[in-house]
């Protein structure tokens, strides 16, 4: 087995947020490892900060009001590492435009809502294949909305964002992001605004690209069963802070903690045996 390459190191991020007078500690001294090509999960109730934890890696938290400690350490290509939170703004969003690939839960909001479909997702596609021609572009969008399940082919590219249904417009949110040549995926919650078919086709179309782009995952979703389908590696959060992390399998049935095993227990009672995952 080839020696794995460490490619993103947070280490003891604590975030606090400021609102007039008041600050809240929103993550404590949250440290994990993540190597190239291993796919991670971050799973926890509500409000434990998952999500906060993928915005302050990708630097999608206000400046003004958000106080960092500790290191977001990335590998660059050249090998060496570079601290997210040490970088000017300006670099630190395009090192990110172009190191990170994102689908957040409010994706949809990611399309803008005065220009056609066509125009927003054709120049993603121009941007990241900048090969393609005009007819193979095409061909390739026709492609991703078969894959996608969003129907109505040349029509559907035509229309603005808001003359589609949501689910739609999520659809399209995570093909365009997906269309990205990013070396790290980011997901928070992407499916579940998704009917139950587009949901199965959008994770089984993410697992199938992370095996062939061999890129590393970072994946939050209430959904214990796509989490154990798709991650090697889990992280249990609670109140900002992690509470247990490791693989997967191990986690879920030999579980050190009372929260973690708490946790996966009342999923999968919720969840029941179908909605479970399996290979
Ligand atoms: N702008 C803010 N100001 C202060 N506290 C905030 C702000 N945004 C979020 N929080 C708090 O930060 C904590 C972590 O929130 P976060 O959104 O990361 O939770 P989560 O684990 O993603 O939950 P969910 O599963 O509901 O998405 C919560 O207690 C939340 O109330
Ligand atoms: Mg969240």
């Amino acid at each position: 087995m080839t020696e794995k390459r460490e490619i993103l190191r947070v280490e003891n991020l604590s975030v606090t947020i400021k609102n007039g007078s008041k600050r809240f500690s929103v993550l404590k001294d949250v440290s994990f490892v993540v190597c190239e090509g291993e796919r991670w999960a971050i799973a926890g109730e509500s409000g434990a900060g998952k999500s906060m934890t993928m915005k302050a890696m990708t630097a999608l938290l206000p400046a003004g009001s958000t106080e960092y400690e500790g290191k977001i350490l990335f590998r660059s290509d050249d090998g060496g590492w570079q601290d997210l939170l040490q970088m000017p703004y300006r670099s630190r969003r395009k090192f990110i435009a172009e190191q990170i690939a994102i689908i957040f839960q409010d994706s949809i909001n990611a399309l803008n809502p005065n220009e056609r479909i066509i125009k927003q997702w054709g120049e993603t596609v121009m941007l990241h294949r900048p090969d393609l021609s005009e007819s193979e572009r095409m061909e390739h969008l026709l492609e991703q909305m078969d894959i996608f399940g969003i129907r109505g082919g040349q029509e559907t590219l035509q229309h603005f964002p808001d003359q589609l249904s949501g689910g739609m417009r999520q659809r399209i949110a995570i093909a365009m992001a997906l269309e990205s040549r990013a070396r790290i995926l980011i997901a928070d919650e992407p499916t579940t605004s998704l009917d139950a078919i587009s949901q199965r086709n959008t994770i089984e179309f993410i697992r199938r690209l992370l095996e062939e782009r061999q890129w590393t995952l970072l994946f939050i979703s209430h959904n214990l069963g796509i989490l154990q389908y798709m991650c090697d590696h889990i992280i249990i959060m609670k109140d900002g802070c992690i509470v247990e992390q490791g693989e997967t399998d191990e986690l879920f049935y030999h579980g050190k903690e009372e929260y973690t095993r708490q946790l996966v227990a009342e999923t999968m009672k919720i969840m029941g045996e179908d909605e479970v995952y399996h290979e």
